[in-house]
Parts: structure tokens; C-alpha cells; sequence
């Protein structure tokens, strides 16, 4: 585990997040950000989300982003997956420049997001059917992962 970031002490809504780990970077592409900052441009002004990051996540490796609400732990998810563009800094995933939303990223997001018009089968399948991979090769699975929490008698498709 690599628990590259902490609060800094300061209160919000100065609190902004920083790296404490200078573990060097290995060999695999992983996921690299340099100098990668957000201000949110708003009616009422520009705000300040992320002061710039430099950091590597290698292959496999856990990576965790502590910090109290407003920080920027979201902005800067967001980002990595190029849902949100950075406002300076570069991001590489596996090697290749993040400019758009792209496909080796899963998001759990903090509330429970779930689609009401699909069953709780066709929810658990939505990236499939998103991403149009054959259901039939992955519907067992997600049978198997309802079952492994004890939703199994729910997967009406
Ligand atoms: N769309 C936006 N427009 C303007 N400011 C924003 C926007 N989204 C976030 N912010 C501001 O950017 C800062 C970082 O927000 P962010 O949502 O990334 O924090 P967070 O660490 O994920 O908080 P939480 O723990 O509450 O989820 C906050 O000051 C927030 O008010
Ligand atoms: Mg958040």
C-alpha cells in the first residue's frame, strides 16, 4: 500500500491535498501525474481545488487518497479517469496521455447510484452492456458476485 496523500492540517477550506510518500517509481506504466492542478472557474470566482501533484501508481499497487471534505479527493479521481480536465499537469494511464473519459477506469461512487429501471442484475451488468461485451460471457459472474452478497434470489434480467 502506498498512502501517498494526508491532510496537511490545514482547516478547511485551506485543506488541500500533498503527497507523503517519495517512494520512487518503478518500472511499469502504471499511473503517472505531473504538475496536475484543478481551479474550478465559478460565477462567483476561481477555485482553487488541487495545488499541483507529482506522483506514479505502479501495476498492482494500492493507492490510497486521505483528507477531510473539500480537499479534493474527487476532483482529483475525477481527473484520472478524464472525466474532468486538469487545469495545468499532465496525466498518463498505462502510458498514454488522459484527455477524455476512458475505459481502464471503475468508479464507486459515494452515494448508491443504482439505475431504478433495471433490475439489480441489469445494474451489475450496466458496464458490460456500456462497454458492449457479449452478455452471455459475463453474466454468470455477476450471478456469482449477487450471490457472494447474498442477492442471488434478486437477479430477475
Ligand atoms: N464543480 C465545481 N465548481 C466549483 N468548485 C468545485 C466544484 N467541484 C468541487 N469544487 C470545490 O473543489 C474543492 C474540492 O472538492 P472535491 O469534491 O474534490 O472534494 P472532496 O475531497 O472529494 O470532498 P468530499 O470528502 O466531501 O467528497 C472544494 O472546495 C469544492 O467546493
Ligand atoms: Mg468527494
Amino acid at each position: 500500500m502506498n498512502p501517498a496523500t494526508k491532510r496537511t492540517g490545514t482547516p478547511q477550506p485551506g485543506a488541500h491535498l500533498r503527497l507523503v510518500s517519495d517512494r520512487a517509481a518503478g518500472p511499469q506504466p502504471g499511473i503517472t501525474l505531473s504538475g496536475v492542478s484543478k481551479t474550478y472557474r465559478s460565477r462567483d470566482g476561481d477555485v482553487p481545488s488541487l495545488r499541483p501533484l507529482d506522483f506514479h501508481i505502479n501495476e498492482g499497487e494500492f493507492f490510497v487518497v486521505v483528507g477531510p471534505s473539500g480537499c479534493g479527493k474527487s476532483t482529483l479521481l475525477k481527473m484520472i479517469s478524464g472525466l474532468l480536465p486538469p487545469s495545468s499537469g499532465e496525466i498518463l494511464v498505462e502510458g498514454e496521455r488522459v484527455t477524455k473519459p476512458h475505459g481502464n477506469v471503475g468508479i464507486v461512487f459515494q452515494n448508491s447510484l443504482l439505475l431504478p429501471w433495471r433490475s439489480i442484475l441489469g445494474n451489475v451488468m450496466l458496464p458490460i452492456d456500456m462497454k458492449r461485451l457479449p452478455r452471455e460471457r459475463y453474466l454468470q459472474r455477476a450471478k456469482e458476485l449477487l450471490k457472494l452478497v447474498g442477492l442471488a434470489a434478486r437477479w430477475t434480467p
